[in-house]
Parts: C-alpha cells; sequence; structure tokens
C-alpha cells in the first residue's frame, strides 16, 4: 500500500466544519451548489468532512483547489484527473480518504458497535458467518464491524456501493494476530469481479478498512 495516500480528519480541525459551514475558499461553485442541495443537517456535516479531508489529502498531488464531483452511481471523481482515484468514508465525527494514481482504491470507517446476529446472517458469507461464530465474545462486535467495513471498501473499489449483493465479497483475515499498531492485512475475494488486497487498523474505537485494485 506504499502508493496509496490516506488521510483521517475529524471535524475538529476547523471551527467552520463543527458547525456544518464551508469554511472560506473550500468548495468551487459546482461544489457549492450540490453541497446547498442536500438536506439534512448529518448529510451536510458528513460531506463537508469528506470534502475538507480529501482536499488536505491532495494538496500537493493535484493543482490548485481540487474539485470533487460524484458521479452518477455515487463514485467521488477528481475534475480533470480521470488517473486520480479517490475514495471518501464518514462516520461520526471522522472522515478518512484516500487516493492512488495506479489503483482503483476504496475506504471505509465505521464505529465499533453491538449488530444483532441477524445481521451477520443477512449480509455475510457462511464463511464470514462461521468466523464470527468462532471468535471469542469480547471480539465479536469488532469482528463484524471490521468484517462488513471491509465488505464495503470492496464495493467501493468496485464502484457499485450497495448496489451488489454484500455476499459477493469475501472477507478473508490472516490467521496471524494482526499488528499491535498501524494497517494489518486482510483479503477480498469479489468473485467473478475480481480479488485484491485490503488493510484495517483499528483507532479510538472506529475500524477503518483500505484496499486497491489494479486498474
Ligand atoms: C457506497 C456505500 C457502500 C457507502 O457506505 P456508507 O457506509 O453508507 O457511507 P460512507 O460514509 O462510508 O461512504 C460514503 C461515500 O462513498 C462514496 N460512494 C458512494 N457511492 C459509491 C460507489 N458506488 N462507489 C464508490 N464510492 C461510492 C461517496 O464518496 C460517499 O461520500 P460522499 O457522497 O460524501 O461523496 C453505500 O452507502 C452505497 O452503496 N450508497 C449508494 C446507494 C445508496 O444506498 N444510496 C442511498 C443514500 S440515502
Amino acid at each position: 500500500m506504499n502508493d496509496v495516500l490516506w488521510l483521517m480528519q475529524t471535524a475538529a480541525a476547523h471551527p467552520d466544519l463543527t458547525q456544518g459551514r464551508a469554511p472560506a475558499g473550500l468548495l468551487t461553485p459546482a461544489e457549492a451548489a450540490c453541497f446547498a442541495a442536500l438536506k439534512t443537517p448529518k448529510r451536510r456535516h458528513d460531506w463537508l468532512l469528506g470534502r475538507w479531508t480529501a482536499k488536505r489529502l491532495l494538496q500537493g498531488q493535484v493543482p490548485g483547489n481540487p474539485e470533487i464531483l460524484n458521479n452518477a452511481d455515487g463514485v467521488p471523481l477528481v475534475t480533470g484527473c480521470p488517473a486520480l482515484s479517490l475514495s471518501i468514508s464518514h462516520c461520526d465525527d471522522r472522515a478518512v480518504c484516500a487516493a492512488a494514481w495506479q489503483h482503483t482504491v476504496g475506504v471505509d470507517v465505521e464505529r465499533i458497535a453491538p449488530r444483532q446476529p441477524v445481521f451477520v446472517q443477512d449480509y455475510f458469507t457462511p464463511l464470514e458467518v462461521a468466523q464470527v461464530d468462532q471468535a471469542a465474545p469480547a471480539q465479536r462486535d469488532t469482528l463484524v464491524t471490521l468484517i462488513w467495513s471491509a465488505k464495503e471498501t470492496a464495493l467501493k473499489v468496485l464502484h457499485r456501493g450497495l448496489s451488489l449483493d454484500t455476499r459477493t465479497v469475501q472477507v478473508t483475515l490472516p490467521a496471524a494476530p494482526p499488528a499491535a499498531a498501524g494497517w494489518s492485512p486482510l483479503h477480498l475475494d469479489c468473485g467473478p469481479q475480481g480479488s485484491f488486497p485490503g488493510w484495517w487498523r483499528m483507532e479510538a474505537g472506529y475500524v477503518f478498512t483500505l484496499a486497491v485494485n489494479a486498474r
């Protein structure tokens, strides 16, 4: 993952972000129009924090103020930079973005929280269900959150989002224990859609996942 750029930011990074206002100069006119069309305070907060994070990530990669607009499928694209892959995720007061020039990238952040067994039954593959069943009770919530986040990341890499069945993605974690800090590897097998490497890390009660696919 050496050629993947990534950045996590919280809303505390700028006072306007906590107020749901765009910091001066952040948005291009087209982005400001998108922002104005967003209805709920939560969506406005999330969207803004994602743009803030992405633009900071892209400083030095793209000249000037990069314009980030979503295509019809929701995929974030940087205007004038078709070779640059960008992915955005937001959860609570934090956002994470990843970008790569040589690969298609996906990223996701999820708060570690309990989920009902029916969630696992409905959205996970049989192998993932078995892995959750075998987990120590104290590890269950983290494992379920991690597998879910990795699926969302894979679906972003594929540019499909939840238009694809989440069971299309098989998440495999290595038997070796995860790194004490930083990124640990995982593998994403999406059947006919391909398979590719991913990574995950845990910080302050949140799980982050990231994956890249060759172009
Ligand atoms: C893509 C998806 C997996 C996002 O997961 P999520 O946990 O809900 O939200 P996250 O914060 O992690 O990610 C949202 C970001 O994913 C990106 N995204 C959306 N659709 C995408 C797609 N098809 N491929 C890649 N990235 C996508 C966007 O950048 C979005 O942020 P932005 O709109 O602020 O730019 C999923 O929500 C989805 O498929 N959404 C589109 C369809 C949908 O359900 N729409 C209902 C909206 S109410």
